[in-house]
């Protein structure tokens, strides 16, 4: 491999996106969201009424979803079968189901191929739960992002409420907790520290402060 690749681990609303999306731009490396694919399948489930539990129907189902990243006006957008499901992802009633579909084995043995092919011959920064253990272990550069629960769960209900969503603070940590213990306990790649990742506990640095933290071990 002569390409670059970050990988950037951490649990839920780290703010792993906002680090990875600047560190692509400031190194003109390509940002690949992993959570995004996994939100864009659980729509699909949940649109199709496909039960996690039935193999049959989600190994059909995986072989018909075709995800793409798409780049409009700089914005990257996410495309389900053709179909920009970039807001829809984000909305809560995909979030309380994602954990869920995520521990699925055969749903995240179909998103690290994607993802892998995704990285072959580009610079990449890719974030997720599993990129510097399953997806890429011989990543360039690790980085594992933690901050403290409550802060984690202030900044994405204030972002959640400027776009409109009608949910409360606890709602908010609620889900949190919830995929942070379903991705920390699941048997197929659980959220773990890469031996060799840094950590990077961002509960008391701006955007500015983390770019510069990984800009400097680079
Ligand atoms: O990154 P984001 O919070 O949008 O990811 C949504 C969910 O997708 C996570 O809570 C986790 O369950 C799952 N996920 C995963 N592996 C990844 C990325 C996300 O299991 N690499």
């Amino acid at each position: 491999r002569t390409n670059k690749i970050i990988a950037i681990d951490g649990y839920s609303s780290c703010g792993k996106s906002t680090l990875a999306k600047a560190l692509a731009k400031e190194l003109h490396f390509v940002y690949i969201d992993s959570g995004a694919m996994y939100r864009a399948v659980t729509l699909y489930f949940i649109r199709n009424g496909i039960p996690i539990t039935d193999t049959e129907k989600v190994t059909q189902a995986l072989a018909v979803i075709h995800i793409d990243f798409h780049n409009e006006n700089g914005r990257t957008v996410i495309l389900l079968n053709g179909e920009d499901v970039s807001e829809e992802i984000r909305q809560m009633y995909v979030s309380d189901y994602v954990s869920e579909v995520s521990a699925v084995k055969a749903v995240r043995c179909a998103m690290v191929a994607q993802q892998q092919q995704l990285g072959q011959r580009r610079n990449i920064v890719m974030d997720g739960r599993d990129i510097g253990t399953t997806v890429f272990p011989d990543a360039d550069l690790k980085i594992f992002m933690t901050a403290d629960p409550k802060v984690r769960a202030e900044r994405r209900y204030l972002e959640l409420k400027n776009k409109g969503e009608n949910i409360t603070l606890e709602e908010v940590f609620e889900n949190l907790a919830h995929r942070d213990y379903i991705d920390t306990t699941r048997e197929e790649s659980p959220l773990v520290r890469a031996e060799d990742a840094i950590v990077l506990d961002n509960t008391d640095l701006n955007e500015e402060e983390q770019l510069q933290f990984v800009i400097d071990r680079l």
